[in-house]
């Protein structure tokens, strides 16, 4: 059951590039109707050749102080690293990877001292930067990002390139000017985690469809990449010790198409790759329930001994590992040594979620098993907010993903375990599972949490949301996609933007920066940036939208 997806295809996502210098001709017009009354008034689009505001990015700075003149990249321009870290000259090289293709400009990245051009530097004095935040001075002759951790300096990076015209994301050469407003960004996050997860078990994703999205989510300084590794319809890791659970439990998907499975040396990549991009990864391997891929890979796994079907559906709730078999622990533990061998982040997660089949007794049960096994494998756990039923130990995260339907007594039993001292990750469903439909006729996507316009993923607060949870048991924002109707990246990009940003922005932004109607207007003007980027976006009637060329 592939549905049938409302893209326009592949003609479509080229044409941007063809049309790239018919862009630059119109962009003034463009631009100016992005500026409609209300955008120009906030400071909306600038015209081609003015810079973009320094405040007109998403997520919102902390403190913006404009002035003075913009800077302009030049041909002449260096991207200095001076006395750093062959850390910090891969991330002036990660820059320069970006801005190479569309400036056309040789942009050198070197450690030699020199006047003016792209500095990074380490070592701010400012501690309220943290290990995330930095500072962008812009002037003329030269943009210098500050931090005091590589990972604030390459969030400054992404700022960077939003203050840039929107072609600078093209993969052609285009005309500039490619200025920078003048003035100051002085920003760090609300949040220490800010996540988005990819289902790569309904579907699979194979790694460049993944590292896609991993370089998508890093313009929004996302720093967290949940990967969904394992449920009912595909288990997509090898594991040597169990290997049919990749070769036969990984062999199909939703649908019945072909499925597949990351080689340990392909997660590594992933890892790799993420981490190039500031973004740690949490894996889940999902249990007790979503596990008929696992319980059709191995017969001795199931409580009657005989392998199940592989299933290619969409139901929940109906598969369980059983909790009397000893066996079944030295699958848990074996799994998660292994995935967590292949792990460098803190967390492993443990799924929870959806076990309609497992009595409480055996939850209870096989929860505590696997938590130790976390523990002993040297992870954090998290799970999804039902591991708030049985008895989450010292330190593990829940994933809240309630909704307006979610009982009073289910969000009680959450807020009760973070009095308690677990920690949250907020993902609620009718807000941020990126998945769900945006409106009635959206074709991808499903709507059990409800339709999910723009405004409404974005209209919440993380600290409000959970009546009586701490302030500070809130880690921060998680935006999921699940991917029981998502085939490929174009998918994934026509139901990620354009909320993804709101859900960074949650995750990153101050609370008093929180407000749709100056949020909508930096909405907006990201929307040829998205074009820029190749990707296919809702262009929800709640965002004014520039004008974009017509595609098909
Ligand atoms: C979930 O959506 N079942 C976590």
């Amino acid at each position: 059951m592939r549905p049938h997806t409302a893209r326009r295809g592949a003609l479509s996502r080229a044409l941007p590039r063809l049309l790239g210098s018919l862009l630059l001709v119109t962009a003034a017009g463009i631009s100016s109707a992005c500026a409609a009354p209300e955008a120009s008034a906030a400071g909306g689009a600038p015209a081609a050749s003015e810079p973009r505001p320094l405040g007109q990015i998403v997520p919102a700075p902390v403190s913006v102080r404009p002035g003075g003149s913009p800077y302009a990249l030049t041909p002449a321009t260096a991207i200095r690293v001076d006395g750093s870290s062959g850390e910090v000259r891969r991330i002036g090289e990660y820059l320069a990877g970006v801005l190479r293709p569309s400036t056309g400009y040789a942009l050198p990245v070197t450690d030699r001292s020199g006047p003016g051009g792209i500095r990074l530097r380490l070592g701010s004095a400012d501690t309220s930067l943290g290990a995330e935040g930095y500072t962008l001075t812009s002037g003329r002759g030269s943009v210098t990002i500050t931090a005091r951790k590589p990972a604030g300096l390459f969030h400054g990076v992404q700022t960077l390139r939003q203050l840039l015209p929107d072609r600078i994301e093209r993969d052609s050469v285009q005309k500039g000017p490619w200025k920078v407003a003048g003035g100051t960004v002085t920003d760090a996050p609300r949040y220490g985690y800010r996540g988005v997860m990819l289902d790569v078990s309904r579907h699979f994703f194979s790694v460049a469809e993944v590292k896609r999205y991993i370089d998508q989510v890093a313009l929004y300084k996302i720093n967290t990449f949940h990967i969904h590794l394992s449920d009912d319809q595909g288990w997509r890791i090898a594991v040597d010790s169990w290997p049919n659970l990749a070769t036969y439990g990984g062999s199909t998907e939703v649908g019945g198409g072909p499925g597949g499975y990351y080689t340990k040396s392909q997660y590594k990549e992933i890892v790799r790759y993420a981490a190039s991009r500031y973004l740690e990864v949490v894996p889940e391997i999902d249990m007790p329930g979503h596990t008929n891929a696992a319980l059709a890979s191995y017969a001795e796994l199931n409580c009657d001994g005989v392998a199940p079907p592989l299933y290619t559906g969409i139901k929940v709730g109906f598969s369980s590992l059983c909790a009397a078999k000893d066996v079944t622990y030295r699958f848990i533990d074996d799994v998660i040594g292994e995935v967590a061998a292949l792990t460098p982040g803190r967390y492993l997660h443990i799924g929870g979620d959806e076990a309609h089949s497992t009595s409480h007794e055996d939850y209870a049960r096989i929860m505590e098993r696997a938590q130790a096994a976390v523990g002993r494998h040297g992870k954090t756990v998290m799970g999804w907010h039902q591991l708030t039923g049985a008895s989450p130990v010292e330190g593990a995260v829940a994933q809240y993903w309630g909704y307006d339907k979610t009982s009073a007594a289910d969000r009680q039993q959450v807020v009760d375990a973070a009095k308690n001292g677990t920690r949250l990750v907020l993902s609620p469903a009718d807000r941020v599972y990126l998945d769900m439909k945006y409106t009635a006729d959206t074709v991808l996507g499903l709507k059990w949490a409800g339709l999910v316009e723009v405004q409404r993923s974005y209209d919440w607060d993380p600290a409000a949301y959970l009546t009586g949870a701490p302030a500070d048991s809130v880690l921060g924002v998680e935006a999921p996609i699940w991917a029981e109707t998502l085939t490929d990246s174009d998918d994934i990009d026509a139901m990620a933007f354009p909320r993804l940003p709101g859900a960074a922005e949650l995750g990153w932004s101050p609370a008093e920066t929180h407000d749709w109607d100056t949020y909508k207007l930096r909405l907006a003007a990201l929307g040829p940036r998205f074009t820029a980027m190749g990707i296919d976006y809702y262009r929800s009637p709640q965002v004014p939208w520039p004008a974009e060329p017509a595609e098909d």
